[in-house]
């Protein structure tokens, strides 16, 4: 208990409390995403954890790349992707962030 008084009274001495007023201002940075009938989908179901950044760092992929992303998203990272929609946003990714081999 002593021990915990002091170390209270230490760290408000030395100033190492959290200090919850200052303003924290976040970096927001605009991506120009393409836009298609897919898009909604992509965005429901990849936009809430990332940002999209992710998505367009990739580059130009594969249909069996975009997959796999989408698949490791659904069952490594749990997001709850349904059978129709992890198609549609596959889609969305190839036909716009696509390339063949
Ligand atoms: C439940 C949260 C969550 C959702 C939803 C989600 N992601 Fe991710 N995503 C992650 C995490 C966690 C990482 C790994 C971050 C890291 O390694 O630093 C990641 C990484 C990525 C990467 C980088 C490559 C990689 O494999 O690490 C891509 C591309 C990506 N996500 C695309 C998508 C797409 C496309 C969707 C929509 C189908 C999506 N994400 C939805 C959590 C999510």
């Amino acid at each position: 208990m002593m021990k915990l008084i002091t170390l209270i009274l230490l760290m408000m001495l030395t100033g190492l409390e959290a200090d919850y007023r200052r303003d924290v201002k976040m970096p927001s940075i605009a991506f120009g995403i393409k836009v298609d009938r897919g898009f909604p989908a992509m965005q429901r179901n990849c936009q809430w954890c990332h940002s999209l950044g992710y998505i367009l760092n990739q580059g130009n992929q594969t249909k069996e790349y975009w997959n796999k992303i989408v698949l490791r998203m659904r069952d490594t990272f749990k997001a709850p992707i349904t059978k129709e929609d992890e198609v549609t946003v596959t889609e969305y990714l190839y036909r716009n962030y696509g390339k063949n081999n």
